[in-house]
């Protein structure tokens, strides 16, 4: 089912699907799981997923609610989510393997759009901002889209998740792959490169922010894919709400994930950024 922007939506309800499969790359983990049952996702858009046992709600735990992930490939295999283990719900997530279940609602969200006007791609992440990327990457190489991949990190293990692209440039914070600094560097030698572009961006708060300041410096539109903390993930709570230019909110559940930057004052915005 879509709207009538375009915008691929979740069928009602959670449905479980069965992983079949759980790589890991550095000191990311994939997780694939086929979905016969849900709509083909668009890049950006996102699932909020949940481990179909031990998802907290023992004795002396709290019940987790589902988590937020954007979808980082959907192929004949399934769909793919890439994963850091940073608390407690990532952390369960991360442990599961082929054979456990997932309860998923998705694809959820407003994902990327164009480059149109032929104009190319430039995909810019950082962390495991990486993940929508891929996806979007593999999009735009179906459709014959010229698009450059430059990703940074913060070390040789995170850095690994540079295999989930094509072809990516690479920066790291400390220096032990690729370009020793930030991946902006990386990003303003891209465009000052010339050519029209649309920059698509997904990362850490001050990744993004650095990458909005300097698009509006060069009068380059860029896409970013915005994080913020989420209870329902279709609009319900109101717990995922960001500050836009010119007053008001929007809601990255359903606004976004994925902004037009010149929509926002800063990208710092709390909460925001893998
Ligand atoms: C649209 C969207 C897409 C995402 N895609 C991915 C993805 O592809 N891969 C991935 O690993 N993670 C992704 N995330 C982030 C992921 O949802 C959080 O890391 C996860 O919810 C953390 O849960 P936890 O129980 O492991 O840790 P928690 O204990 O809930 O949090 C651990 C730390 O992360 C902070 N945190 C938790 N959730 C968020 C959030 N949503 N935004 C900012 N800070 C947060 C907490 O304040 C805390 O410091 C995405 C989030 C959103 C909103
Ligand atoms: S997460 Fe509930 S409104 Fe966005």
């Amino acid at each position: 089912m879509s709207e009538p922007d375009g915008r691929q939506v979740a069928p009602f309800g959670r449905r479980p699907v069965t992983l079949t499969e759980r790589r890991e790359h550095g000191a990311y983990v994939v997780l694939v799981a086929p979905d016969p049952h849900g709509p083909a996702p668009q890049p950006g858009q996102f699932y909020m997923l949940a481990a179909a046992e031990r998802w907290g709600g023992g004795p002396d735990e709290r019940p987790f609610l589902p988590r937020a992930f954007s979808v980082q490939r959907a192929d004949a295999a399934g769909l793919h989510f890439m994963l850091e283990d940073v608390g407690p719900g990532t952390g369960r997530l991360c442990e599961l393997g082929p054979g456990d279940e997932l309860w998923l609602t998705g694809p959820l969200g407003t994902g990327f759009s164009g480059p149109g006007d032929g104009r190319r791609a430039i995909l810019c992440g950082g962390g495991v901002g990486t993940a929508p990327l891929a996806i979007l990457q593999d999009d735009l190489r179906a459709r014959g889209v010229p698009a450059a991949a430059l990703l940074g990190f913060r070390d040789a293990a995170h850095a690994a998740g540079a295999e989930l692209l094509h072809g990516a440039r690479v920066a790291t914070d400390d220096g032990s792959v690729g370009h020793h600094g930030l991946v902006t560097d990386l990003l303003r030698d891209e465009l000052e490169a010339g050519g029209a572009a649309v920059v698509y961006s997904c990362g850490p708060p001050p990744m993004l922010e650095a990458v909005r300041a300097l698009c509006a410096e060069l009068g380059v539109e860029a896409q970013l894919a915005l994080e913020a903390g989420m209870a329902c993930g279709f609009g319900a709570c109101f717990g995922c709400v960001v500050p836009v230019r010119g007053g008001g909110y929007l809601r990255v559940c359903v606004d976004g994930p994925v902004v037009d930057a010149g929509r926002l004052e800063t990208a710092l915005v709390a909460g925001a950024g893998h």
